[in-house]
C-alpha cells in the first residue's frame, strides 16, 4: 500500500512539474495586459516625458475623437475645411503611475509629424499636415495636470510631413527629408535659410511609391549620421553637408521605408571608451517593391520581407548581414529593452502601411537577440489579440514595460464596418523578465536617486540590491527616450556603460525573499556628446538579463 501510494505521489508530482514546466515555458514569452480600452484618440505618436507620463497624439482634421476637452473648450480652426470646430481632444497625455489620461489641445494638424525630446525634458515636435506643416510645438513635462502644447507658427522653413527628427551633441534636433522634401533643416532655426539639400532622399524616392519617407536616422559613434532610405544608406557629414561613406544596397533591394514600412534601431552601443566604437544598425521587415500600388490600385496585398539585415556601420567595407525572422512583417515597431534585446511588435504580414492597405496582423511578438550566433537570434513571444496595423506604436516605459497604442484610425474614426477598427486602446506588454520567477534576480537602484544629473565621462558608482545573488557580470545601461510613430522610433539609443568594478558593500534583511544585498557597481559615463546626446535618459542596472525598474539620469 505504501509502495502504491509513493507511487501515486510521484505521479501526482511528476503532473504537477508538468503542469508547472508548461505555465513557465508560456511565461517566458512575455504577457499582454489591457491597460485601458478607450483612451479617446489613436495612439499614432508616442513620447515618454522624464515624469513618467506619455505625450500622444494623432491628427486634428478627421473628425470629433472619442475624448472631449477641458472645460467645455472648442478647437475654432478657420484653416481646417473638414473639422473646423470640434470640441474633442487629438491629444493626450498618459499618466502611467495613475493609468489615467487627460485631453491636450492641439489648434493645428499634426498628422504625421515627427519629434524629439529636447536635452531639457521638453518635447518638440515639429511639422504635420495642411495648417500644421509649418509648426513646430513645444510640451513642457509638469506634474500637476496644466501644462499643454504651445505652437510656433513657421517654427519650419519647410513643410515638414513623414519626416525624421534625431537630437544633436549640441541639443539642437535635424529635421530630415518629408514628403517632396530632398533636404533638411534644424529646429530651432541656425542657418538662413536653413533649409540645406539632400541630393540622396530624391536619389531614393521611388515613383509612385516614395519608399523613403521617414528615414531611418541615427547619430553614429563619429559624430555623423547614418540614414537610412529605401534600400539602402548613407553616413552624413550634417554640419559640411558631405556624404562621408555610401553603404551598399540592402541584399534583395526591396524598400524598407514608407510606405514599404519595416523598422530599424541601432543596436546597444557598448564598449563606449574605445577610439572606434562596433555601432551596428537591424533594420527589419517591410515590404516588397510594388507592394504599395499593388494594394492600392488592385487590392493585391503583397506578403511582406521576412528578412532582417544588420550592418556595422563603422567597417571599412561595410557589408549587410541578411537573417530571416520567424514572421514576415510590415509596419513593425522595433523597441530596444533594457536589458538590449530588441523586441519586434505589431504590424501585419502582408499588404503596405496607409490606411486600410495592411492584411494579416501579426498578433506575435518576435524577441531578437544580438549577442547570439546567426541563425538562434529569434525567439517568438505570446501573441496579443488586438490587430495593431497601420499607425500603431510600442515604447519602452522606465518599468521595463512596452507600452503599445494605435492602429488603423480611419478618417473620422470608424468602430463598424470596417476591417481594421479605430483602436483607442493601449496595452502593456509585459517581456518575461517581469516574470515573478525572476525577482530574485531582478536588482533595485538605490542610487543615484531618480533625477540626478551626471556628467560626461567620470566614474559613476550605481548602488543596487538584489535578492538572490549576483553571479555574472552586472550591465548598467542608459536607454534616450524616442519619439515613436510610423513603426520608427526616432532618438531610439541603448548604451551599455563600461564597467569598472562590482563590489558586495553589504546585506540587509528586507525584501521578499528575506536577505536582500548591497551591492555596489562603478561604471564610465559616456565620454562625449556624440555617443550620447545630452538629456534625460532612463538608467536601468541588468542582473542576468533581469532589468532593474529604471531610473532617470539627466546626462549634461
Ligand atoms: C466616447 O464613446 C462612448 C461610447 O461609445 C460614448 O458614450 C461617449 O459619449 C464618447 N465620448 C465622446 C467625447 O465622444
Ligand atoms: C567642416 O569643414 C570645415 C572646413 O573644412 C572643417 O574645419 C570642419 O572641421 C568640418 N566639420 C565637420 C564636422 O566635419
Amino acid at each position: 500500500m505504501a509502495t502504491r501510494a509513493t507511487i501515486l505521489n510521484v505521479l501526482l508530482l511528476t503532473s504537477l512539474q508538468l503542469l508547472l514546466t508548461c505555465h513557465v515555458t508560456l511565461a517566458a514569452g512575455g504577457k499582454w495586459d489591457l491597460l485601458l480600452s478607450n483612451v479617446g484618440i489613436s495612439a499614432m505618436h508616442m513620447q515618454l516625458l522624464p515624469n513618467g507620463r506619455v505625450v500622444m497624439f494623432d491628427r486634428t482634421n478627421f473628425g470629433p475623437s472619442n475624448i472631449s476637452l477641458p472645460n467645455g473648450k472648442c478647437r475654432d480652426n478657420p484653416q481646417d475645411a473638414v473639422s473646423r470646430i470640434d470640441c474633442t481632444a487629438h491629444s493626450i497625455e498618459y499618466n502611467v503611475a495613475s493609468n489615467k489620461v487627460r485631453p491636450l489641445t492641439v489648434q493645428s494638424n499634426t498628422w504625421c509629424s515627427s519629434g524629439s525630446l529636447r536635452p531639457d525634458g521638453v518635447l518638440v515636435q515639429t511639422g504635420g499636415d495642411r495648417d500644421g506643416e509649418l509648426k513646430a510645438r513645444t510640451f513642457t513635462p509638469c506634474d500637476n495636470d496644466e501644462c499643454d502644447w504651445v505652437e510656433i507658427n513657421n517654427g519650419l522653413a519647410r513643410r515638414r510631413w513623414y519626416a525624421s527628427n534625431h537630437i544633436l551633441p549640441n541639443g539642437q534636433q535635424i529635421v530630415i527629408g518629408g514628403q517632396a522634401q530632398f533636404n533638411y533643416e534644424f529646429f530651432p532655426k541656425t542657418t538662413s535659410p536653413n533649409v540645406i539639400a539632400l541630393p540622396f532622399l530624391a536619389e531614393t524616392s521611388d515613383r509612385g511609391e516614395e519608399n523613403n519617407l521617414y528615414p531611418y536616422v541615427f547619430l553614429n559613434t563619429d559624430g555623423n549620421l547614418f540614414i537610412f532610405a529605401n534600400n539602402r544608406a548613407i553616413l552624413f557629414n550634417y554640419v559640411n553637408n558631405t556624404v562621408v561613406k555610401t553603404y551598399p544596397t540592402i541584399p534583395g533591394g526591396d524598400p524598407r521605408s514608407y510606405p514599404s514600412t519595416g523598422s530599424a534601431v541601432l543596436l546597444p552601443l557598448k564598449n563606449l571608451e574605445a577610439d572606434k566604437i562596433d555601432a551596428e544598425v537591424l533594420v527589419c521587415g517591410g515590404a516588397p517593391k510594388g507592394s504599395f500600388i499593388a494594394a492600392f490600385r488592385r487590392k493585391t496585398f503583397v506578403k511582406a520581407l521576412d528578412t532582417c539585415a544588420r550592418i556595422k556601420i563603422n567597417d571599412e567595407t561595410p557589408q549587410w548581414t541578411v537573417e530571416k525572422m520567424p514572421h514576415a512583417r510590415v509596419m513593425g515597431d522595433m523597441t530596444l529593452l533594457p536589458n538590449g534585446e530588441v523586441l519586434l511588435i505589431n504590424g501585419g504580414s502582408a499588404g503596405s502601411a496607409a490606411w486600410e492597405l495592411g492584411r494579416e496582423p501579426v498578433f506575435v511578438p518576435d524577441l531578437y537577440h544580438p549577442e547570439n550566433p546567426v541563425n538562434s537570434r529569434f525567439e517568438s513571444l505570446n501573441p496579443s489579440t488586438i490587430p495593431r496595423m497601420y499607425h500603431s506604436t510600442a515604447i519602452l516605459l522606465p518599468d521595463g514595460r512596452v507600452l503599445v497604442g494605435g492602429s488603423n484610425p480611419h478618417a473620422f474614426y470608424e468602430f463598424t464596418n470596417v476591417l481594421f477598427p479605430t483602436e483607442l486602446s493601449l496595452e502593456a506588454f509585459s517581456p518575461a523578465y517581469l516574470e515573478p520567477e525572476s525577482a530574485k534576480l531582478r536588482p533595485k537602484i538605490v542610487s543615484p536617486k531618480s533625477q540626478s544629473t551626471i556628467a560626461y565621462g567620470t566614474n559613476l558608482k550605481v548602488k543596487f540590491t538584489v535578492a538572490g545573488n549576483v553571479k555574472g557580470p552586472i550591465k548598467v545601461t542608459m536607454v534616450f527616450p524616442s519619439f515613436t510613430t510610423h513603426s520608427f522610433s526616432m532618438n531610439q539609443r541603448l548604451l551599455v556603460l563600461d564597467n569598472v568594478r562590482v563590489k558586495r558593500i553589504g546585506s540587509g534583511l528586507r525584501g521578499l525573499f528575506g536577505k536582500s544585498k548591497d551591492y555596489e557597481v562603478q561604471v564610465r559615463t559616456p565620454r562625449s556628446a556624440i555617443i550620447a546626446p545630452p538629456g534625460y535618459y532612463m538608467m536601468f542596472v541588468v542582473n542576468e538579463n533581469i532589468p532593474s525598474e529604471g531610473i532617470w539620469v539627466r546626462l549634461q
